[in-house]
Order: structure tokens, then sequence, then C-alpha cells
């Protein structure tokens, strides 16, 4: 037979964490905090049925068609008006419909990054975000947004664009200041970098009332209808359900238009039963009815795991208690852990985790793990940590 054609060479660049952490959930009697995934019990099944169901029965045009490739307009209307506020104006041209958060990633990457590129991006990076610029080869700026000497304008200089998750980032489940935030917005305007401003948790606040997205405190000092640097991207996937694939971006028209460029090569347009059905989620006021239920089911979660560390990985490892979002981010305090090989020895004791390595462009971050609090019940979260601490020891004695 003759020799295949290779695979594109960025796929020896690839790992295989996010696939382990997604088969985790269907091996028996696995504990799973490597994933970023919701309780299935919050979501609202009937209502959602009803709605879907009637979204197919009433608006078959829009639902069983094609829509426009930027989203359908009632959606986008939606998205604009639900996050215009005093300080700032959105219309349709600001805002795309895209199939969920990653799709955005994905566009931006496509429409940004040519090979070689630089990108600023908050350290340790989402690991989706990661995937998606991969086939680019970017180079990395790391900005770690909590350094006293951060300096934003440098790191943003020359940069295709800055990237952050200011709402409890994933991995490390950080909240970035509002003099952090200013910062950036200040450096975007200054260097004329995008600045993108990934938020899927930006509703999960759990303890204190929300600081000022990115996206307002740049309209400050941008035109309106909106036509800043800071690209916001939102996503159904934390608040209603990942299943419908649907998320926005909101930024400058002139970014919109080249985003639906790329966008109409990816998919055509994202599915418009699951718009309409987001659309109607919204407008019936379901989506916001269901967040208390969510934050306070969250927030026991993520003392329950906080509680079950102090007893069993106070001596092993260090880490800040969350105030929102999913994650935890533990730290080890002896530097001769190497948490990739620490995720197999978990995986024996039961038990998956996801290793920094993943969220580090370099690969080199072997120290700290992050942890998810939201998708186990509280005993599991408790059983599930104190074989964190047994594989922990197992794997500090084999190296
Ligand atoms: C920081 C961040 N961005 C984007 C996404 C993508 O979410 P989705 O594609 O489900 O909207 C996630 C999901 O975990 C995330 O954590």
């Amino acid at each position: 037979m003759p020799k295949r054609p290779a695979f594109a060479k960025w796929l020896d660049d690839t790992n295989d964490v996010t696939a382990t952490f997604l088969a985790a959930g269907r091996v028996p009697g696995l504990i799973n905090l490597g994933g970023g995934l919701p309780d299935t019990s919050v979501w609202p099944v009937p209502e959602l049925a009803g709605l879907a169901s009637t979204a197919v029965a009433k608006h078959a045009a829009e639902t069983l068609a094609y829509t426009p490739v930027a989203g359908l307009p009632n959606l986008r209307d939606l998205i604009a008006k639900r996050f215009s506020g005093d300080s700032i104006t959105l219309t349709r041209d600001n805002v795309l419909i895209t199939s969920g958060g990653a799709q955005a990633l994905g566009l931006l990457g496509t429409t940004l990054v040519e090979e070689g590129a630089v990108i600023a991006a908050q350290a340790p990076t989402y690991l989706g975000a990661l995937d998606n610029w991969r086939p680019r080869r970017p180079r990395y700026r790391p900005m770690r947004l909590d350094a006293n000497d951060l300096d934003p304008a440098k790191l943003m200089t020359g940069a295709q664009f800055a990237y952050a998750v200011p709402n409890f980032s994933n991995p490390t489940g950080k909240l970035v200041d509002t003099e952090t935030r200013q910062s950036l917005v200040d450096a975007a305007h200054d260097t004329g970098t995008w600045l993108i401003e990934d938020d899927p948790y930006g509703a999960l606040y759990y303890d204190a009332p929300p600081l000022p997205r990115m996206l307002d405190l740049s309209a400050e000092k941008s035109r309106n209808p909106y036509d800043g640097p800071v690209i916001y991207l939102g996503t159904v996937s934390k608040e209603l359900a990942p299943g419908l694939r649907i998320g926005w971006v909101i930024a400058a028209p002139e970014m919109i238009k080249a985003l639906s460029t790329a966008k109409q090569g990816a998919d055509m347009c994202t599915s418009g039963l699951c718009q309409q059905i987001t659309h109607d989620a919204f407008a019936t006021g379901l989506a916001d009815d269901m967040l208390p239920d969510i934050l306070s089911l969250y927030r026991s979660r993520r003392d329950a795991l906080c509680a079950a560390m102090d007893a069993h990985l106070g001596e092993l490892y260090d880490w800040e208690r969350p105030t929102g979002g999913m994650f935890v981010w533990a730290t080890a305090k002896r530097p001769e852990l190497n948490t990739d090989h620490l995720m197999k020895v978990g995986l024996e004791h039961g038990v998956c985790i996801s290793p920094s390595s993943v969220f580090d462009p370099e690969g080199r971050d072997r120290r700290s793990v992050r942890l998810n609090f939201t998708f186990n019940a509280e005993d599991k979260l408790a059983t599930g940590i104190s074989r964190l601490a047994e594989a922990t020891r197992t794997a500090l004695a084999q190296s």
C-alpha cells in the first residue's frame, strides 16, 4: 500500500488530558475532579424540552433552516440589550453568535493569528484556548496578573492580542481585581492591541457582587455603539446547559464582520434550534430564575471541597479558597512532585485531576493541579480528596 500523507505537525504537540477527563466520567467508581463540568441536576429538563418543541412548532424557518452566519437577529438583539448598560451601548452589529465559547476562541485564532504571532496570555492559560491556537504555532508572552511588577503595556506591545479570564480563571479559579482589569484596558487602548475577555464564569460569584467587566471599563474610552479593543466572550455552558453549544462574541463591528467571515468557512451558522431555545430561555426568565439554585449548590460544594482539602491536603499543597467559578488550584509544597505522574497515580487510586502542564504553553509547569468542585456531590468530593492525598504520598515516594 502506498504511504499515506502525514498528519499536520501540530498534532504531535497536543496532549490527551481533555480526552482523559471526559472519559473519566464514564469509568465506574472513579471520582472525576479533573473536568470543568456542571452538575447535571441543575438542568431544567421539562422546561427546556417545552421550549424546544415550541421553538420547532412556532419558528420552523428559524430553527430548521440555516440561520444568518452571525446568528438569529432576535438572539443578537437580546444579547446586545442584556449587555448594554449605563456605560455601554451595544447593537446587533456588536454581536456574533457562536457554537460555544470554544468556537469563538477558534475563530479568533483564524482571524488574528498568523504562524508565529505573539499572544500575551494570562498564565496559567485555559487549555481550550491553547488547543485552539496550537495549529498556528503562536509565541506566548505569559501575563502573571497578580504579580507586583505586572506591566501590561510592555507585554501587549507587538502582540496580536492579550487573553484573560478575569472572573475565576480556568485553571486557577482566581479573580482579577478591578485595578488590574483597568490597567489591562488602559494598555489595550494605549497600544492598540485587542484584549480578549473570556467570561464563562462571570455569573458564578458566591460571596460578593460582581466586579466590572473589562468591556464596560473600556466603553468609557470608546464611542457608542461600542467600537473599542475588548473582545468579550460569553456562553450558556455554565449557567444553562453546555450541550446547547451557544456562545457569543461582543466586539467592535469590524471585528464581528471579520469573525463572521471566518465562521462562514467553519460551520456556516450555529444551530438555529439551539439559538431559538437560548433566546426563549433568556426572554422567559428561565435562565435567570435558575441562577440562585446553581449558586447555592456550587457554593456548598466549594465549601465541601475546601473543608476536605483542609482536612487531608494541608501538609502537601498550598491553595487559595476561590470566591466563585468551578476550580481550586493547588500547588505542591514539595517541588519534586510531578503532577503529570500524579495524574496517572491518581487514576490508579480512583481519582482524576488535571495537571498544570496542560495549562502552560511550554508544558513545563509540573507542580500544580486543578480541582473541580461543581460536578460531584459533597461526599464524593471528600472521598476524592482523601484519595488524592494517598495518591500524592505514593507519587512523592516514587519521585
Ligand atoms: C475559560 C473558558 N473559556 C471557554 C470555555 C468554552 O466553553 P463552551 O465552549 O462550552 O462555551 C470554557 C469551558 O470550560 C472555559 O473554561
